[in-house]
């Protein structure tokens, strides 16, 4: 048997394909011609003596230690009724020579059977640690990532929540100047037709500027331990209702007792909501939002991992790093603000959030956040 690449166990690789074409054929076909030689033709017999390295040799390179000694028993058997006795032809060389040439068959086996050995031994050692790099190469990669959109949120936060507060007030003058002279129009001139379409406007921007400062906004923190399972089961209890509406199965299985994580028991249901709210959307009628809570150690800290899974159209790639900036939405009626709001909670809690692609297709959110041991 081949366990890993390169590595040999067992003994089922005696009789596989390769064994055949590299060891016993060549074999045979050597023997049956050193059998069938004439004891005139000595030149002939110190070739063939010789060839029987080739296989020796394939098999060590081939099946390591076990490959290279077997062969060069196989060899010593098969050769040595040739080398000492008269069936069909006698090896015309000298005894002595011909102990010696089955003792460096033996010699020859094992030397270049340990040496295959090592080299299979060093390359999987190298495999280990390319993966192990590559490993810490992603880790790396996901924490560049969520760095960037941190300090991009922040910076968004911080310019919109200056711009929302430079607008709010000139906003305010107008409305109630608007209000002033709607009063003084009487009912029915056309002016005052103007003037409402006037104060409308105005209530639209109002709402415009709410809406961005629900993202500018850092919520207040009241940070206290919070068990992860008394923050999962009402966000599902509560989301219940919209996902029998959408003819859509939520699958939350009771999460483990002692998880806890330190945080904001409101901004933290905030986040689980806009994310469990997105899979019941993003989910085709009959579909499955699973939620499932766990913890996982990354970069050497324990976080707690609740992850949402759905059976929708996934996150195409592309669009991975895009869905977390505010405003960013595809859906008709989205204002594109649950995941940003999300992932700058998420931020202050030392967290970080992610998405990727279930292994059945569909996105799994996850949301990790320091756990308390
Ligand atoms: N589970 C999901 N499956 C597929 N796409 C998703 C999923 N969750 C989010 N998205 C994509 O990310 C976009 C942004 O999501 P986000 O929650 O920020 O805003 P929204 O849902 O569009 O609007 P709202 O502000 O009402 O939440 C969505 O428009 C959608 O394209
Ligand atoms: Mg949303």
């Amino acid at each position: 048997m081949i366990a890993r690449r390169g590595e040999v166990r067992g003994w089922g690789w005696m009789v596989s394909n390769r064994a055949w074409l590299l060891m016993w054929l060549p074999i045979l076909a050597i023997s049956l011609a050193h059998y069938a030689t004439g004891a005139p033709f000595y030149w002939v017999h110190d070739v063939l003596r010789r060839l029987y390295y080739i296989p020796i040799v394939l098999g060590a390179f081939a099946f390591g230690l076990r490959g290279g000694l077997v062969t060069s028993i196989v060899v010593s058997v098969v050769y040595s009724p040739h080398a000492f006795t008269h069936v069909f032809h006698r090896d015309p060389a000298g005894t002595l020579e011909k102990s010696l040439e089955i003792l460096l068959y033996n010699v020859i086996g094992v030397i270049t059977g340990s040496l295959a050995d090592g080299l299979v031994r060093e390359r999987l050692k190298q495999e280990q640690i390319a993966a192990r790099l590559a490993e810490s190469l992603e880790e790396l990669r996901s924490m560049e990532r969520q760095l960037v959109r941190a300090g991009k949120l922040q910076a968004l936060g911080e310019l919109t929540a200056g711009l929302a507060h430079e607008i709010k007030n000139p906003l305010a003058s107008m409305k109630g100047a608007t209000q002033i002279i709607s009063d003084e129009i009487a009912e029915t001139s056309p002016r005052r037709r103007m003037v409402d379409i006037l104060s409308k406007e105005i209530d639209r921007l109002g709402a415009v500027l709410e809406r961005f400062l629900s993202f500018a906004r850092l919520p207040r923190f009241e940070v206290a331990e919070v068990r992860v399972s008394e923050l999962v089961e009402p966000v599902v209890a509560l989301m219940a209702a919209q996902a029998r509406q959408s003819d859509v199965t939520l699958d939350a299985p009771a999460c483990p007792d002692d998880l806890v994580v330190r945080g904001d028991r409101e901004n933290l249901t905030l986040v689980l909501m806009n994310v469990l709210l997105n899979a019941i959307q993003a989910s085709p009628q009959g579909g499955v939002v699973t939620v499932s809570c766990q913890d996982a150690t990354v970069r050497k800290q324990r976080y707690c991992v609740l992850a949402v899974h759905d059976q929708g159209p996934g996150v195409p790639e592309e669009l991975r790093e895009k869905i977390f900036n505010p405003f960013f939405t595809t859906r008709d009626n989205g204002s594109g603000l649950g995941l940003s709001i999300a992932a700058r909670i998420v931020d202050a809690h030392d967290g970080f959030i992610e998405v990727g692609a279930g292994k059945t297709g569909g996105a799994v959110f996850r949301v990790l956040l320091p756990a308390r041991s």
